[in-house]
């Protein structure tokens, strides 16, 4: 009994170095290119307590984004951004932001929502998805967009985006 329960082990522990054939491997990583920064102006109205924690109830008055050289893309548009992510119990923020743009190129609109995850006042990393119907910008509807906001201590929030490069 005891030898035939040995031998089971072994083969079970043989079976953990075997290699897998047929896995194609890891894919090597996205390429992020920089595709804006820019500036977010956030009002918390209220933090409503409830079973994950804090539950934000902001507003995003304004901000701006940028091209990577320095030029104007687009403005927030006043009065149509909200922030309503969790600061939860434990110190994780759970992000969840949404705003109008209306682009400088063609002065087209956007829907933009970023959804994060990152540490409380401090920063989160995100996925920013685009709507518009610009064509200027239309590529933005069907590309993958990782944001960074950050809290400085004082002034509005920093956001930089980047996309996936076409491989
Ligand atoms: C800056 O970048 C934007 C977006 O790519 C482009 O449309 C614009 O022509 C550029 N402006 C200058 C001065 O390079
Ligand atoms: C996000 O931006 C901040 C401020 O520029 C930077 O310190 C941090 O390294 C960035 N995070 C990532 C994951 O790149």
């Amino acid at each position: 009994m005891f030898f035939t329960l040995t031998l089971t082990t072994l083969a079970h522990i043989a079976l953990l170095f075997q290699t897998v054939v047929g896995a194609p491997g890891p894919a090597p990583a996205p390429t992020l290119e920089p595709l804006f920064f820019g500036t977010l102006s956030v009002d918390l109205v209220n933090l409503i307590d409830g079973p994950l924690g804090g539950r934000v109830s902001a507003k995003i008055t304004d901000g701006v984004l940028m091209n990577p050289n320095g030029t104007l893309a687009a403005n927030i548009v006043p009065g149509t951004g909200i922030g309503n992510g969790i600061l939860a119990d434990d110190g994780i923020f759970l992000a969840s932001i949404m705003f109008t743009v209306q682009f400088v190129a063609d002065s087209s609109f956007a829907y933009i929502s970023v959804q994060g995850v990152g540490e409380q006042f401090v920063q989160d990393l995100g996925y920013v998805h685009v709507e518009t119907a610009s064509s200027v910008w239309g590529d933005l509807n069907s590309h993958f967009i990782v944001g960074n906001v950050t809290f400085p201590k004082v002034g509005p929030s920093i956001l930089n985006a980047y996309i996936v490069a076409e491989p």
